[in-house]
């Protein structure tokens, strides 16, 4: 496939679509929202809105480093602080499927939503794959219909209109516009990172604290296993305590879970046989973490396990 010529193209279609109106979207700083987000920038310049929401579940620095790689493009995102929100629907649940289904309809009718209302713009641009509409065709997927999701009723509002410039691409092929477009390696080339960020990293209630040590964990096996290439690597929470010691006194603390895998498509997955060096390493710097007393290293692969743990 022509690259170059998928991006000409595809300029020209927002800009006959948009004509002088105004586009809004929502950037994650994942692959695919990036890749419309310059797409849509090149096509309206100014027309187009472009809002990161910050959700308390990001890693460390990331809502302020997504904002500055696009500022460096000249691409400006507004960034909407939401972060109270969303602890306040997460509060007190523990059901992964509701946790997931706070942070959907938090994003979507409450905070997104608000912008959407708020905003004269009448198009909205949406990153969605190929992938996601066979695996919502599938029902693998919960349907991500936008305009349903934020609550809009597509029969009364014909105002609005979705435009989804990826759809009919994979994620390799998103991956080859976003170097034919000139992004940086750390944006096209990113690791995986889920939907409901590091609430899928924290079993059971999500609390502040709880975020900030998974966070702060996430952050030393980030940095320790950049240079292994493997598909995807993270710091998982667990609900649970054990006994350590610590400066001779017994604590009943908490346990992280270092998952490090290799994969094509995270349809399937196999556990990457880390040198002991590195798990040692890991270990040490984790469990120096305030009340961390353990640290372990999962060799599940997928299936039985899921890559998340929510
Ligand atoms: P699982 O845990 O289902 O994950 O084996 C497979 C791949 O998908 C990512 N993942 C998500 N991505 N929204 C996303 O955009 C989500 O809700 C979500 N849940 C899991 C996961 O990181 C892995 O790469």
């Amino acid at each position: 496939m022509d690259y170059q010529a998928f991006v000409t193209q595809q300029i020209a279609e927002i800009r006959k679509e948009v004509g002088d109106g105004l586009a809004l979207n929502a950037l994650s700083g994942g692959v695919d929202s990036s890749v419309v987000t310059v797409l849509a920038h090149r096509a309206l310049g100014k027309r187009l809105q472009t809002v990161f929401v910050d959700n308390a579940l990001m890693r460390e620095g990331e809502p302020q480093r997504v904002v500055q790689a696009f500022a460096k493009l000249g691409i400006p995102v507004e960034l909407i602080a939401a972060q109270k929100a969303f602890l306040k629907a997460l509060k007190g649940k523990t059901d992964p499927e509701k946790k997931r289904q706070a942070i959907t309809d938090t994003f979507y009718k409450d905070v997104f939503g608000k912008v959407v209302r708020k905003s004269k713009a009448k198009f909205l641009l949406h990153g969605t794959i190929l992938t996601d509409i066979e695996e919502t065709v599938a029902g693998i997927k919960r349907q991500h219909n936008i305009l349903v999701q934020l609550g809009i009723d597509t029969r009364k509002a014909y105002g609005y209109k979705v435009l989804e410039p990826l759809k009919s691409l994979r994620k390799d092929g998103v991956r080859e516009v976003a170097k034919v477009l000139g992004l940086p390696d750390e944006i096209a080339r990113r690791m995986p990172f889920p939907g409901p960020a590091l609430a899928a990293r924290v079993v059971g209630a999500v609390t502040e604290a709880k975020l900030n040590l998974v966070r702060a964990a996430t952050a030393i096996v980030e940095e320790e296993l950049a240079n292994s290439a493997a598909f995807q690597y993270f710091a998982v929470l667990l609900n649970d305590y054990a006994t350590g010691i610590r400066n001779n006194r017994r604590e009943f603390g908490h346990i992280i879970v270092l998952r490090c895998i290799d994969s094509t498509d995270a349809r399937e997955a196999t556990v990457r046989e880390l040198p002991w060096v590195v798990l040692h390493r890991i270990t040490q710097r984790i469990t120096s973490l305030p009340n961390v007393n353990r640290c372990l290293y999962d060799l599940t692969p997928k299936p039985p396990a899921t890559v998340e743990y929510v």
